[in-house]
């Protein structure tokens, strides 16, 4: 039986715990909010919006909140109301904007810039030729970009159980643990910093919906249906998106031969649902979304794939547990795999991947978390104008000390333990000084600059 170890988080998103790593998931101060803080916040997604596509791998995808969390922003800062609302907003503030932009609702979006072939009026209402002045742009006939998610995850339960996975639940629960895992219950139980955050149930039809017309083995998976459909965990799923599965379930089984699923599905899709939702969402054409689930090894998935990449997530365990997403030869995929001006995003600071990332090519900085006021990750790219926080001189000295000794994984097909063992006779042998002494050293030399 499939070990599925649900709470809630803080922010009243559901977290996961392992069992065999003895490990968490997610943060439990909010596993929605930390996807956001790390993934969606230190991204320029204004930069990206107008491109033809943006491209996004999810590595590490789990339940999703990577994915969740960047749609999610799209769509509600891009919806059609948020566009006119923007719009209007704007013309309010500046003078006056004489200009040819027409608000078709479909083809322009506001953006916090206007450029434009802009004709203005003269005192008599007349056009001139004179080009409107004013201090903020607007771009015109702007299309937004299609977007292609390829969310990887060797995982298919979790990958499946995404789209039903609740967010936004007000007073939760933390007593119901059925795990011993005395930590995360002390920090659940700390409700300060509640942050309330919502994935909207389009973004998790959608993500349903693709699930669903290309890995049409979700309505047979025997241990998916056990979990989704017990009562045991009934508070963690989202009731209208089980609705929608046993309609489509039933459905199929009522009308349509097996091997006939997945063209089935389309046509539900794309007859009854899409244009409903499309309707109802108002925002990006559910069209213009595209999803695909790797349920397979990162580094297979990485070494099949001929994309460019824009984002990359990665979200994979601790390096010191899974090692193998970590490596300088999986980094090294990653650096051909990102777009010029593309970004790599991590939560992990942790020297030893930041040496491999560099060595591999990247040039790398932190993730500032404003809330907080801390850095929480690591961002990389080929562009080093893509980097607003450089690593300081520590962070770069630690580099070079043992800690900054990357974990190598020659064929990118060795066990976690394979590799954790290797390192550990690189560090053993390894003549660089140790990260401790690093630390002490610094601290004293700084102790002396500044007495
Ligand atoms: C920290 S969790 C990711 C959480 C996830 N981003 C979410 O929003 O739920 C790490 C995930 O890595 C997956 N994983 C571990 N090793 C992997 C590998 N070699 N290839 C693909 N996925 C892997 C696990 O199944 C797990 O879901």
């Amino acid at each position: 039986m499939y070990d599925f170890h649900p709470y809630f988080t803080n922010d009243g998103s559901v977290g996961l715990y392992n069992k065999e790593f003895n490990d968490i998931y997610h943060s439990a101060d909010g596993a929605l909010t930390e996807a956001f803080e790390k993934f969606v916040l230190p991204v320029n997604i204004d930069s990206l919006i107008h491109k033809d596509s943006i491209k996004v791998l999810d590595l590490c995808y789990g339940i999703g909140y990577n994915t969740k969390s960047f749609l999610n922003f799209i769509f509600e800062k891009y919806s059609e109301r948020n566009f006119i609302k923007n719009f209007y907003h704007a013309k309010n503030n500046i003078e006056t904007i004489h200009t040819n932009n027409i608000l078709d609702n479909k083809n322009q979006i506001y953006n916090e810039q206007i450029y434009t072939n802009n004709i203005s009026r003269d005192k008599e209402n007349n056009f001139t030729s004179e080009h409107a002045t004013c201090n903020k742009t607007i771009y015109t006939n702007n299309t937004l970009a299609k977007i292609y998610i390829k969310a990887v995850d060797y995982d298919k339960i979790l990958t499946f159980l995404s789209p039903f996975i609740k967010t936004g639940v007000k007073g939760v629960k933390f007593q119901n643990l059925d795990f011993d895992y005395k930590p995360v219950d002390r920090i659940l139980k700390n409700k300060e910093n509640i942050l309330h955050r919502k994935i909207k149930n389009e973004i998790n039809f959608l993500i349903f919906d693709k699930i669903a017309q290309n890995t049409p083995e979700i309505f047979d998976n025997s241990d998916f249906l056990s979990i989704v459909n017990s009562e045991k965990y009934a508070e963690y799923f989202d009731k209208h998106i089980k609705g929608i599965f046993n309609f489509y379930r039933n459905s199929i089984y009522k009308y349509t031969p097996m091997d006939n699923k997945p063209a089935f599905l389309h046509n539900i899709y794309y007859r009854h649902i899409s244009n409903c939702y499309k309707r109802r969402l108002k925002v990006y054409p559910l069209n213009d979304v595209d999803f695909e689930l790797k349920n397979n090894d990162a580094r297979q998935v990485i070494i099949n794939d001929n994309n460019l990449y824009n984002l990359i997530f990665l979200d994979a365990f601790t390096p010191s547990k899974c090692p193998c997403l970590w490596s300088y030869e999986f980094f090294k995929e990653l650096y051909k795999h990102l777009a010029p001006d593309g970004t790599l995003l991590t939560y992990s600071t942790s020297a030893s991947i930041r040496a491999a990332m560099m060595e591999a090519g990247f040039f790398i900085g932190n993730i500032y978390n404003k809330r907080e006021n801390k850095f929480t990750g690591t961002i990389a790219s080929k562009d080093k104008s893509q980097i607003k926080y450089e690593l300081s001189e520590y962070d770069l000295g630690l580099l070079k000390t043992t800690a900054g000794i990357f974990y190598r994984d020659k064929n990118l097909t060795a066990q976690n333990e394979a590799i954790i063992e290797a390192r550990n006779q690189e560090v053993k042998s390894s003549t660089r000084l140790s990260s401790s002494k690093y630390k002490k050293y610094y601290k004293q030399e700084d102790l002396c600059s500044t007495t």
